[in-house]
C-alpha cells in the first residue's frame, strides 16, 4: 500500500479564494459598479476565459504575451490562452457582427482575467475587471464621457475628487514628440517601453535606457517632457493632437471633473492603443498601482478581416478598488442575506417554522430557520452572531 500525501489546503499562488465576507464584499462592489454603468445606458455582454493565443499576439504588447500569460496546449494541439484582458476579445466579437450591430455601441463586462505576474500588493494572478467601452464614435466627446464614467463610479462609492486623480496622456502627441526627435518606428517603440518603466527603475537607469536611444538630446528630452505645458505650447494651438487633447480637458472641466492631470509619461503597456490614453490612481502614496486604465484605440479591429471601428474604453480592476475603498473607509458594512432568524423551541416545531418561513419568504423577507435543535439561548447567539 503506497501512503497517501495529503493536499495543501492553500489556494493557488497568487488567486483568492472567496469566502461568504469576501465574496459580499465583491458583489457589493460590482452591483455599484454595474448600476452606474447601466445609469449611462452601458449593456452587459461576456465571452469565454479561453482564447486562441494569436489573438493577444499583434497588439496587446511584447510584456503581456511573453511573460504574462497563460497558455498551453490544449488536446487537440491548438494553442491556448487563459484571457489577461479583454479587449481583444471584445474586439473579436464586435468585429464578427460588425454589420448587424447598431453602432454606437455602449458596452461592459465584469470578466476574471488571468496574469502570470509576480504577486504582490495591487498585482494578483486572477483579478476582476470591469471593462467599460464605446465603440463606433471618433470625436471626443466619446473620450470625455469614458473618462466621466471612471469618474462616476469612484463618486458613486463616495469617494471625493482629492482621494484619486485621473491622469491623461496623448500617443499622438507623444509620437509627433518622437519624430521630433528623429526617432523611427523601432526607437520609438522602444523608447516607449522604456517610459512605461519608469517607475519602476531609478532614474540614472531611465536615462540611461533613453540615451541609448535618444543620444545627446536626451537631457533636453526629458526637461520638456517634465514641463507639461511648454511641451503642449511647442506644437503651437494648431495642431490637432494638442487640440484634441484639451478638448477633453475643456469638457469634463464644464461637466466639474477637475482632477484631471496631463502627464506626458502616462504610457499604457497595450500597442493598441492610438490616442487619448489615462489610468487613476490613488493618491493615497500606499496603493501606488493603477485603479482604472484605459483609452482609445481605433485600430484594433484590424487584426481581424474587419473594417475600423473607433473604439475607446477602460478596465477597473478589483483588486486596486478594494484597496482604495479601504484605505479611504468606504466600505460599508456588509449585511448577511437573512432578515429574520426563526429560532425553533423544539424539534418538532421546525417544520411548522419552515411553513412559516416560506410565506415571510413570498413577501419578500430573507428568513433562516435553526434546524440545530440545540437550546433556544444557543440559537439565539447564533442568530445574533449572524447579524
Ligand atoms: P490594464 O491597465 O492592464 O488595462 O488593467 C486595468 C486595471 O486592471 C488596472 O488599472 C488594475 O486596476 C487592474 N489590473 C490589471 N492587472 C492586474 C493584476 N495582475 N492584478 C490586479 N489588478 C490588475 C487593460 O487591461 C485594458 N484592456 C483596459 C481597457 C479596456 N482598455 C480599453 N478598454
Amino acid at each position: 500500500m503506497t501512503e497517501e500525501t495529503k493536499l495543501s489546503t492553500e489556494s493557488y499562488k497568487g488567486v483568492r479564494d472567496f469566502y461568504p465576507e469576501d465574496q459580499a464584499i465583491q458583489n457589493y462592489i460590482f452591483g455599484i459598479w454595474r448600476k452606474t454603468v447601466e445609469s449611462f445606458g452601458y449593456e452587459e455582454y461576456n465571452s469565454s476565459i479561453l482564447e486562441p493565443s494569436e489573438l493577444y499576439k499583434q497588439k496587446s504588447g511584447e510584456e503581456i504575451v511573453n511573460e504574462q500569460t497563460y497558455t498551453f496546449k490544449d488536446r487537440g494541439d491548438r494553442e491556448v490562452t487563459l484571457r489577461p484582458e479583454m479587449t481583444p476579445s471584445v474586439a473579436r466579437m464586435v468585429a464578427a457582427k460588425q454589420h448587424e450591430l447598431a453602432f454606437p455601441l455602449r458596452w461592459f463586462s465584469i470578466p476574471n482575467l488571468f496574469r502570470y505576474e509576480k504577486p504582490q500588493k495591487g498585482r494578483l494572478r486572477e483579478h476582476w475587471q470591469l471593462n467599460v467601452d464605446m465603440f463606433g464614435v471618433k470625436n471626443t466627446s466619446a473620450d470625455a464621457e469614458v473618462i466621466s464614467v471612471a469618474h462616476k463610479i469612484l463618486t458613486n462609492f463616495g469617494a471625493k475628487e482629492d482621494d484619486f486623480v485621473i491622469k491623461i496622456n496623448s500617443r499622438k502627441i507623444i509620437n509627433e514628440l518622437y519624430k521630433q526627435y528623429g526617432l523611427d518606428e523601432e526607437k520609438s517603440y522602444k523608447l516607449s517601453k522604456v517610459i512605461d518603466k519608469k517607475d519602476k527603475i531609478d532614474k540614472s537607469a531611465f536615462e540611461m535606457a533613453a540615451f541609448e536611444i535618444i543620444g545627446e538630446k536626451t537631457q533636453e528630452f526629458i526637461r520638456l517632457m517634465e514641463a507639461n505645458d511648454r511641451l503642449l505650447a511647442s506644437f503651437g494651438p494648431e495642431n490637432e493632437s494638442v487640440k484634441e487633447l484639451v478638448d477633453v480637458l475643456e469638457k469634463l472641466d464644464k461637466q466639474g471633473i477637475q482632477n484631471v492631470e496631463f502627464d506626458p509619461y502616462l504610457m499604457r503597456g497595450f500597442d493598441y492603443y492610438t490616442g487619448l490614453v489615462f489610468e487613476v490612481f490613488d493618491t493615497n502614496e500606499d496603493n501606488k498601482r493603477s485603479l482604472f486604465g484605459g483609452g482609445r484605440y481605433d485600430d484594433l479591429l484590424d487584426i481581424f478581416d474587419a473594417e475600423k471601428v473607433p473604439s475607446v474604453g477602460f478596465g477597473v480592476g478589483d483588486v486596486t478598488f478594494r484597496d482604495f475603498l479601504t484605505t479611504h473607509k468606504l466600505l460599508p458594512e456588509i449585511k448577511r442575506p437573512a432578515e429574520v432568524y426563526i429560532c425553533t423551541v423544539k424539534s418538532e416545531y421546525i417544520t411548522d417554522a419552515s411553513i412559516l418561513a416560506d410565506k415571510l419568504r413570498s413577501q419578500g423577507v430573507n428568513v433562516e430557520v435553526d434546524i440545530t435543535d440545540k437550546k433556544l439561548g444557543d440559537q439565539m447567539k447564533l442568530a445574533n452572531k449572524k447579524g
